[in-house]
């Protein structure tokens, strides 16, 4: 193990612990190739004795966000997006920090079935192998522990027989749900996703789903959802739940709604991830103010769950077509 790894191994130790507190103020971590430590933004706190800051990259964030990410409420590509973090240096120095603090969240959450699982294995490492065997950090692209087990329960305890999801990745939800519909003895999951085979996944969500023995409850439809969600409307398809993880802008992510809408039965259910990310704030703001869906749960501050309440009845000569959001 490389010295930067052992160290993070470390710091993911103290934080799980609690040994390590994030008060308020400006905080970094600070990366090199031989020392890491975490520095207040000042310069004058190092919080773990004899560590010297470092001088290689660094995550700059502040404590409220360190707080949420290690708890999971905030992935790294969200409080990027949301301005809450920065990068000093290289970006690819500070991915191991990201990878660290989804596991040190996943750690807290992992919970059975998942412990002695594929799924365990992939949110607890933190990275997958690539096609030449180097490892690919997973960190902002998996879904955390405590959502997987929430999609599981939803399907296992709702007895939920047909789900469709939009944003395979590495497979982290579509394993989730896969192990519900498996132990219930039925079941059928459909992926939406058209760059599984690209260079950043290479293949390993359907890896992973193979590997967990969960291949029979699985489908992917390998195109973009503008494709595929339209001929699985046409081929007359109804899911129980449909979960949205795929494009996060407006315009897809209000698409993947309308289509999932013409999809679900009156009762159906709707998760949306990444709600922090303001476009899909504002798609979960509208669909709530415009359509006959009601919000059911969330899983922290990260997924929101909904209920179709009823068809669209939205008249097509209504003068006020929609309510502000
Ligand atoms: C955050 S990842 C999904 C993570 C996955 N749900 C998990 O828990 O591991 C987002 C996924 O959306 C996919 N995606 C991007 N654009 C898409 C599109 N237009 N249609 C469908 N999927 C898309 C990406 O290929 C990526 O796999």
């Amino acid at each position: 193990m490389s010295q930067p790894e052992g160290a993070l191994t470390e710091l993911a130790r103290l934080l799980a612990s609690g040994a390590v507190t994030t008060p308020p103020g400006r905080w970094a971590f600070r990366l090199d190739t031989s020392e890491w430590t975490l520095v207040h933004d000042d310069g004058a706190t190092a919080l773990l004795p004899g560590r010297a800051p470092g001088t290689g990259g660094a995550l700059i964030t502040d404590g409220d966000t360190l707080h949420r990410m290690v708890h999971g409420e905030l992935d790294a590509m969200t409080a990027s997006a949301l301005g809450l973090l920065g990068f000093d240096g290289p970006d690819r120095e500070s991915i191991p920090v990201v990878t660290l603090l989804m596991q040190v969240h996943n750690a807290r959450h992992l919970a059975p079935p998942f412990v002695d699982h594929v799924l365990g294995r992939l949110l607890a490492q933190g990275r997958v192998p690539d096609r030449e065997g180097n490892p690919v950090p997973t960190g902002g692209w998996c879904l955390p522990a405590d959502v997987c087990l929430g999609l599981y329960r939803l399907v296992r305890e709702g007895g939920l027989g047909r789900t469709l999801e939009v944003g395979l990745g590495f497979g982290a939800s579509a394993l989730a749900i896969c192990q519900a519909h498996a132990d219930a003895g039925h079941g059928n999951h459909v992926a939406v996703d058209p760059w599984q085979q690209g260079e950043l996944f290479g293949g390993a969500g359907v890896h992973h789903l193979r590997e967990a023995g969960l291949e029979r409850f699985f489908e992917l439809r390998h195109a973009p959802d503008h494709v595929a969600l339209p001929g699985l409307v046409n081929e007359g398809n109804r899911f129980d739940l449909v979960l949205i993880d795929g494009l996060h802008m407006l315009d897809y992510a209000l698409l993947d709604i309308l289509y999932a809408d013409l999809l679900l039965p009156v009762g159906g259910l709707l998760v949306l991830d990444d709600i922090s990310l303001p476009a899909v704030a504002d798609a979960l703001g509208y669909t709530l103010a415009n359509r006959a869906y009601c919000e059911e749960r969330r899983f922290g501050a990260r997924a929101a769950v909904l209920k179709k309440l009823r068809e669209d009845d939205r008249a097509a000569h209504d003068v006020t077509f929609h309510v502000r959001w």
